[in-house]
């Protein structure tokens, strides 16, 4: 199984007892709750984008180096819109790991009504719309336009442009005011791994979160009682091809469960727990007790907050 597609083990996803209520939730999102679009003009806008090719909406100077995921739409998680379905890269992922953290690691609460949430990385959104169905005001971030803009769209579509705010920013630009101090739990999953400065990012997801907030954290990583990082960059491909332009990989760091848990608390969090590997993926939790300071000494930011 490729690092970009894996999906934790489906037998083991089934006895998670959150998995089912949040199945359940998702079907709210189905064609007869669509809000001011029809659901031929909602199926249509969706598969419309689905295998174009579009370099130029996100401004980069040299497609041929960029990641095949940027350039070429892919939808990102299994959605039944009961007119139509539509398989995502990640599958069933999204609610997977919601179950996860609120099973396995009893990190996230079912209920999420009056709390708000920053979703790192949401793809086309699969993980905003189950988190808005928990009751959490959403904010999502995703570094590639075109999928914030689905994300978006596919939210609005479903009456919750009030409840889901889908910015095209990188973690790494995160830095506004309204993003300080500011969210209940930042969900940072699947990203860790395909950024340069993860220790960098998670100062970000710790300066986002308000005092007591709680990160939830997963990544692809590597089986090592050390504390190492194995490096890949963006010349390791683990499936896929060129011409079809669907190849996996783009990972940067690889970290052990040791790294992590030191990188977690070194950006500056408290009762940091990390799970696995299990499948070559880690999962973690830590707590942002106060805002204190980080070493400065080496910092790729220096001024990060
Ligand atoms: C492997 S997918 C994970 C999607 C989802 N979070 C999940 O866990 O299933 C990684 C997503 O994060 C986005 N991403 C990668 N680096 C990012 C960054 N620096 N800031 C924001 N989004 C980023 C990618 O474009 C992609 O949509």
């Amino acid at each position: 199984m490729s690092l970009d597609t894996a999906r934790p083990d489906s037998a083991t996803a089934d006895h998670l007892p959150a998995l089912d209520a949040l199945r359940g939730l998702m079907r709210r999102f189905t064609t007869d709750h669509l809000v001011g679009i029809t659901p031929e003009d909602f199926q249509h806008s969706l598969l419309a984008r689905i295998g174009t090719i579009d370099s130029d909406v996100e401004g980069y100077d040299d497609p041929a180096r960029q990641r095949d995921l940027s350039i070429k739409f892919r939808f990102g998680h299994d959605h039944d819109f009961g007119a139509f379905k539509l398989d995502g890269q990640m599958g069933q992922r999204h609610l997977e790991l919601l179950a996860s953290f609120i099973d396995r690691l009893g990190a996230l609460p079912t209920d999420l009504t009056g709390k708000r949430v920053l979703d790192i990385g949401c793809w086309t959104g699969g993980a905003c719309l189950a988190l808005a169905a928990m009751g959490a005001q959403v904010v999502a971030i995703e570094e590639v336009r075109k999928y914030a803009t689905c994300a978006q769209d596919i939210a609005n579509a479903f009456g919750l442009q009030d409840q889901i705010r889908v910015l095209p920013l990188s973690l790494y630009e995160l830095t506004g005011e309204e993003h300080q101090d500011a969210y209940d739990y930042v969900l940072f999953a699947g990203v860790l791994y395909h950024l340069t400065d993860p220790v960098l990012a998670l100062r970000h997801c710790f300066n986002a979160l308000r005092d007591g907030g709680t990160c939830l954290i997963e990544t692809a990583g590597i089986d090592d009682q050390a504390s190492t990082c194995r490096y890949e960059g963006p010349g390791v491909f683990h499936a896929g091809s060129e011409s079809e332009l669907n190849r996996s990989g783009w990972n940067w760091f690889l970290p052990s469960a040791p790294a992590l848990r030191r990188m977690i608390a070194d950006a500056g969090f408290a009762d940091v727990h990390v799970q696995g590997p299990s499948d070559n993926r880690l999962l973690a939790r830590a707590r942002r007790d106060t805002h204190t300071d980080m070493l400065r000494a080496g910092l790729s930011v220096p001024h990060v907050r």
